[in-house]
């Protein structure tokens, strides 16, 4: 190994760090999980509650999944689509995600849902908060994989002063405790081939959608 865990995680903001290349060697595992998940619930771009199409495709896999339409933001056990539960979460996914967790300081991290995110080059997240979780004191676990992505990380106002993120094929984010309600973003993407992933970049997000 050329670096250390310790040199590779680095603080961005009180209880929260990037943890530069944490995937990087598990790739092989990673990606077939994630065809699989997509193969079961297929990606979709959904609807805003004010009647937006998101340009970020998504699925979910776990007990629960993220959805939005012009009922509005929820989690469901459901897939609207399939109207089938949704896949489960791959054990390789979830045992990344926990040790991602404690490798930042948070131990009992057991993750409900995993919120898959495919960006097309041109597709962009505006800034917003995760609030749609019943307990705030879990963190979130924030996987990058293909193409890069700038990543603005603010404060817990709209306006805080933010910090740009580069985050690349393997990074992982998490935030919490005194980050947990920052607002956050990621920038539209610039066109590229990513060797794995081709023309796109996915985000897995992992987060503890009930008490
Ligand atoms: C999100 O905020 O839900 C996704 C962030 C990312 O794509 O890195
Ligand atoms: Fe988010």
């Amino acid at each position: 190994m050329l670096f250390s865990d310790e040199e590779n995680t680095i603080q961005i903001a009180p209880d929260a760090y990037l943890l530069k290349g944490f995937l990087l060697r598990h790739s092989n595992t990673l990606l077939p999980a994630l065809a699989e998940v997509i193969k079961a619930s297929p990606l979709r771009h959904m609807a805003t509650p004010n009647g937006y199409q998101m340009s970020v495709a998504m699925t979910n896999s776990g007990e629960w999944g993220w959805v939005t339409d012009q009922q509005g933001y929820r989690y469901s056990k459901r897939d609207p689509v399939t109207n089938l539960l949704w896949p489960a979460m791959p054990s390789i996914f979830r045992q990344l995600a926990v040790s991602a967790a404690k490798t930042a300081g948070f131990e009992d991290f057991e993750p409900d849902a995993c919120l898959i995110n495919r960006y097309a080059v041109g597709s962009k997240l505006s800034l917003h908060q995760d609030k749609d979780e019943a307990d705030f004191s879990h963190p979130i676990v924030s996987f990058s994989l293909g193409l890069p992505a700038i990543f603005d990380f603010g404060g817990n106002t709209r306006e805080a002063p933010k910090i740009a993120i580069s985050l690349e094929h393997g990074d992982v984010i998490v935030w919490g405790g005194r980050s947990r309600l920052n607002f956050h973003g990621i920038r539209t993407i610039k066109a590229g081939q990513h060797p794995l992933l081709g023309p796109y970049r996915f985000n897995l997000t992992f987060r503890r959608s009930q008490a």
